[in-house]
């Protein structure tokens, strides 16, 4: 039903400076694999068809890692190393790119997806997060909810009170366990957050979103960015929008607390599978 995902990769990653004056954040090694890696195996195991990452100038590396390597599989045959072949990253649906020209924020690199979108509902996926779960993927949750309700669904989880400022946050009514239909969605809050559920970087917008975003695409907001989460409230004018307690471990990628965490319980997780 959700057929195509949005990736917006083209941000500085200032929180990761030095490193991400050259190493693109969503290439932070991970295992033997970097953290985009996980975000789109992530959308495919939830049925995603087609990916369109938001790339820009630096990011070239993104790009290259998903390529197809002729000359490094023709070099592994030649070397009787076929083994390894399937080690070389190919991702099994159609990834397309597109540059933005100035990192402008969240809701600008959305916005571009307009033509690849067309009218049908979409996906988000912010590459910063990680999720890991047991039972469903946390994509693959969202979508479960979006065919029963057909609304804008949001991911969340409670975070820690003194975390609150570094996200989108919600408020809203609970509706069935874990389902919140918002009225509200601020935008890093630096004071009297209106809840302790956090955004995690999972959505499904509506195409209503699109329209929102372009008549909203001068308009600067929170750290003098155009941001998603202000279009995201003016949606709630317009439209039904629930919140989606997902389950699993999140891991923030921009903290290095969660980064190192999330190293950990990989390589605990490798162990268990050798
Ligand atoms: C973005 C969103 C924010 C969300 C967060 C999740 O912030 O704007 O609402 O909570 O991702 O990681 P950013 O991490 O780009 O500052």
């Amino acid at each position: 039903m959700i057929k195509k995902a949005i990736i917006p990769a083209a941000g500085y990653g200032t929180r990761g400076l030095p490193i991400t004056k050259v190493l693109p954040k969503e290439m932070f090694p991970i295992g033997l694999k970097p953290a985009i890696h996980y975000v789109v195996e992530e959308a495919i195991e939830s049925g995603i068809e087609q990916i369109l990452m938001i790339v820009s100038k630096k990011k070239n590396m993104i790009v290259d890692y998903f390529d197809e390597s002729l000359e490094l599989e023709a070099f592994l045959e030649r070397e009787n190393k076929h083994h390894l072949i399937e080690l070389v990253p190919v991702p099994a649906i159609p990834i397309h790119y597109i540059r933005q020209p100035y990192a402008k924020g969240l809701g600008d690199a959305i916005r571009l997806g307009k033509s690849f979108i067309g009218d049908e509902p979409f996906a988000v996926l912010l590459p910063d997060d990680i999720m890991l779960s047991r039972i469903e993927p946390a994509l693959k949750q969202l979508i479960n909810q979006f065919s029963k309700y057909g609304k804008t669904i949001i991911g969340v989880k409670e975070v820690e009170e003194s975390k609150l400022k570094h996200y989108g946050v919600i408020s809203g009514e609970e509706k069935t366990k874990g389902l919140i239909k918002l009225d509200n969605i601020v935008e890093k809050p630096k004071s009297n957050p209106p809840s302790n559920c956090a955004v995690i970087g999972r959505y499904i917008f509506t195409p209503g979103l699109l329209s929102v975003l372009e008549n909203k695409s001068t308009s600067v907001g929170a750290g003098g960015e155009f941001q998603l989460t202000d279009a995201i409230k003016d949606l709630l004018f317009m439209d039904d929008c629930y919140g989606k307690v997902v389950s699993g471990r999140r891991y923030d990628i921009g903290i290095n607390e969660d980064y190192i965490n999330l190293i950990n319980e990989i390589e605990r997780s490798n162990k268990k599978i050798d």
